[in-house]
């Protein structure tokens, strides 16, 4: 039998690449292609990119500086771009990086395969009629007992300062039918904690024989799959939270006590020219009214400091926004103009202004982890282990609140979900004992 080829996918930002980096595998799986983890000995390199911020898309031009020595020594080596950054830039990546042979947008990658066995450059940044899910081999369960499923893509929200709505298009939502047998697929193969992935996910509205479902709805569906403990949901936007939505964080005990619900900024007259379409008291009615419905939950948010024009006064909002709401995470970004977006005409404020503002937040979102952490000691909760940990008998999984946990179990097992008693937290994880 001949040797399977070998392929090397790095993937860069959300977890809806990391969703399609997985398909991307299935999909040149079926080509007789095994992944690999490093370039070195790989016979196709794939990078799934981001565009969200420049930094992410420079990354992109200085990894593919880094493959020019394997792809002179072999030049046989495929070598490919995925993501958003293929989107947005398509041909022009080949312009400026002529080693490259691939450029594929996120709506074209079940095209992957094809493209691969086609000679010289080829480039495929389509929106195309069909259903790319309907045209991908069936999953493979790869990431022990989690799994991400993707039920929606695209955005129809247009923030002044992102560039999603343009390289993953408008809002799309997967038939129900399709997400339930994947579900129940993933299921089969030993997963019991799945996330739900969107790029505004709780705008979910499939359809159904019924008609069109919510995400909710869809929620307590999965819900009552047997073998399925665990269900999480990413990324959300305040304005799409309906009733039902936040009644089931209080009535789903399968639904995870974590909610990432990304406000961005504090200030109304900066959420206003961001296009948010919500204000901050809005957003502080919202997390009341979904803490009334699971007060153990821990929130976690995005925030971006410097939009342009932000005053000291703006960015003071942000931090007693922080401060009010209390977040178990967060993550926070210094602006950056992204071609193309509304926000970029404008003039921007001065970096060293920005770089303090990102600073002073980025110790209060810390400081925040860091007591929501140790808040968990001595609470009981559930762990779902995922791998085994650094020191010997040790197991790691995340908590019912999204913390990675230490465990010292020898005879457990990947993939049990077991209760624990939190016995310390160190920046990063809790440590805790057994009890169930
Ligand atoms: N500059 C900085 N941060 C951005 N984000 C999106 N676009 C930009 C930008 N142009 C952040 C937002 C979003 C997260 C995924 O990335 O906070 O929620
Ligand atoms: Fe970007 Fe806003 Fe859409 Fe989120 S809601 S993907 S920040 S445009």
């Amino acid at each position: 039998m001949a040797e399977p080829k070998k392929l090397f996918i790095k993937t860069y930002g959300c977890q809806m690449n990391v969703y399609d980096s997985e398909r991307m595998a299935e999909a040149m799986g079926a080509e007789g292609y095994v992944t690999t983890d490093t370039p070195d000995d790989a016979d196709m390199v794939l990078l799934n990119t981001c565009h969200i911020r420049e930094k992410a898309s420079e990354k992109l031009y200085s990894d593919l500086g880094r493959l020019r020595p394997l792809k002179d020594a072999r030049p046989d080596l495929k070598i490919g771009v995925a993501g958003c950054v293929a989107q947005a830039e398509g041909e022009e990546i080949q312009r400026r990086m002529p080693l490259v042979d691939i450029v594929v947008g996120p709506q074209a990658y079940h095209r992957l395969p094809a493209l691969a066995r086609n000679k010289g450059p080829q480039v495929d940044t389509d929106f195309p009629e069909e259903d790319k899910f309907d045209h991908l081999p069936q999953r493979k369960a790869m990431r022990g007992p989690t799994a991400f499923l993707t039920v929606q893509e695209g955005c129809d929200k247009f923030c002044a300062f992102c560039v999603v709505p343009y390289t993953r298009g408008a809002e799309v939502s997967r038939p129900v039918a399709r997400i339930l047998s994947e579900a129940r697929d993933l299921i089969s193969r030993g997963v019991r904690e799945i996330t739900l992935l969107g790029q505004n996910v709780n705008a979910y509205h499939g359809a159904a024989e019924t008609g069109d479902w919510t995400l909710a709805r869809l929620i307590r569906t999965l819900a009552e799959m047997d073998g399925l403990d665990r269900i999480r949901y990413t990324t959300s936007h305040p304005n799409d939270m309906d009733d039902d939505l936040i009644a089931a964080h209080g009535d789903v005990p399968q639904l995870m006590p974590y909610l990432h619900l990304p406000v961005q900024s504090g200030s109304d007259r900066i959420l206003k020219a961001m296009n948010r379409k919500h204000t901050r008291d809005d957003y502080f009615r919202l997390v009341d009214r979904i803490r009334a419905a699971r007060p153990d939950i821990l929130l976690s948010s995005d925030f971006i400091v410097g939009f342009p024009g932000e005053t000291d006064a703006e960015f003071e909002d942000t931090m007693d926004l922080v401060r009010r709401v209390g977040y178990g995470q967060s993550f926070s970004f210094k602006y950056s103009a992204r071609p193309g977006t509304p926000a970029a005409e404008k003039p921007e404020i001065e970096a060293q202004v920005a770089d303090a503002r990102l600073q002073e937040l980025q110790r209060l979102i810390t400081a925040q982890q860091r007591a929501a952490q140790d808040a968990m000691v001595g609470r009981e909760v559930g762990v779902l282990y995922e791998k085994p940990g650094r020191l010997p008998g040790q197991m790691v999984g995340k908590s019912d609140h999204l913390h990675a946990v230490h465990v010292t179990d020898p005879d457990a097992k990947v993939g049990e979900l077991v209760r624990v008693r939190v016995t310390g937290a160190v920046t990063n994880s809790l440590s805790a004992i057994r009890i169930s």
